[in-house]
């Protein structure tokens, strides 16, 4: 039995079965429609969501399973101060598979650690979201023809942006990927996210326009306000990029626009007209790939013996994870624990340096 926590639990061999799968769904939906027959997901959102939890959902349906959900937070037994670890060995009671949404950086984790069945990494906090760079693989594969040799700029908020430090991390190990990172100096990707990568593949920018001229795919992100410590410093930063038909004037006549959604100003909508524009076609790969993400993982929970995703050389000991994001500093009584990457000691749970 395994979990998807990180996008680097899976694969390159395994990401490109998924696409086999998610493409083949497409073409043969009917031949998948009684594949969950039987079994349920749980979708835990303690955070909002409108496509990451209905494209589960939708996708479970269209396998023939069932879903329960629980939304908000306010509404469940966290709001009376249940940790992640308890609410997931109930939760596991009830279902076959969880897709699970936190605030909390590392709650995934602490899931997949006490869970008696497949956890889904749904987003948690500002640290990882594997299934939007499912969504973001398989619209890349689908609208490029391939995922190598490409010209990537990411921009916007990839300090906070969670599905950018997923989407590095997973095209990072195609052949000839190149990423142009465009930020305000406020916001610019965390060191966790880059350390361990080629180095030469990566150009820092402030300017979209100079940038432009050599992309194949701009994924356009959201300030994300509510990771913000300052309402005055999200308000500064808040329109720092806002991408408008004069703008794609220098660009490739075959670049393609991705950006995870919700869009809040960042893309003009005179730009959704534009072919390039391909953010609403994402959110329906999406869907075909959670399905067949969730084929995967009930597939091979057929064999109970859990693969623990806590990195084999953590270590508990006085080391005090200090990120005020972090579950560990939450979770009751919860070991602190970390590795060392890097010559840096990091923590397991949200990868932050301690
Ligand atoms: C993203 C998220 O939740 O991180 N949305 C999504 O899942 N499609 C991006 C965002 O909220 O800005």
């Amino acid at each position: 039995m395994r979990s998807l926590i990180d996008i680097l639990d899976l694969s390159v061999e395994e990401l490109d079965d998924l696409l086999k799968t998610a493409n083949d769904i497409i073409d043969n939906p009917q031949k998948y429609s009684k594949s969950c027959e039987g079994k349920k997901i749980a979708t835990l959102f303690f955070e909002p969501s409108t496509r990451t939890r209905m494209s589960f959902e939708a996708a479970m349906y269209e396998l023939g399973g069932n879903v329960i959900s629980m939304t908000g937070g306010a509404t469940s037994s966290a709001a009376k101060g249940e940790s992640v670890a308890d609410t997931i060995k109930v939760v596991s009671n009830y279902v076959d598979i969880i897709a699970m949404r936190h605030f909390i950086e590392g709650a995934a984790l602490v899931a997949s650690e006490n869970g008696d069945v497949p956890i889904i990494n749904a987003g948690d906090g500002g640290h990882c979201h594997p299934t939007q760079t499912l969504a973001d693989l398989l619209t890349i594969y689908r609208e490029k023809g391939h995922l190598d040799n490409l010209t990537i700029g990411l921009c916007g908020d990839l300090k906070y942006g969670r599905t950018v430090h997923s989407l590095i991390n997973a095209m990072s190990r195609y052949e000839g990927v190149k990423f142009v990172l465009i930020s305000p100096k406020e916001l610019m990707c965390p060191d966790y996210v880059l350390e361990d990568k080629d180095q030469d593949s990566f150009t820092v920018t402030t300017s979209l326009e100079e940038a432009m001229p050599s992309l194949d795919i701009l994924y356009m992100t959201r300030i994300q306000k509510e990771r913000f410590d300052s309402e005055e410093e999200y308000l500064r930063l808040k329109d720092s990029y806002i991408l408008n038909p004069e703008k794609l004037l220098t660009a490739k006549s075959d670049m393609k626009i991705l950006h995870p959604l919700p869009r809040v100003n960042e893309i003009s909508v005179a730009v959704d007209d534009d072919p390039r524009a391909v953010y609403f076609k994402q959110t329906l790969y999406g869907k075909y790939m959670r399905m067949a993400l969730i084929l995967k993982l009930l597939n091979e929970a057929e064999d109970k013996n859990k693969v623990s995703l806590m990195p084999s050389d953590a270590l508990s000991d006085e080391y005090k994870c200090t990120n005020p994001k972090c579950i560990s500093q939450c979770e009751q009584e919860l070991k602190h624990k970390s590795v060392i990457r890097n010559n840096k000691r990091r923590c397991v749970y949200c990868e932050h340096d301690i």
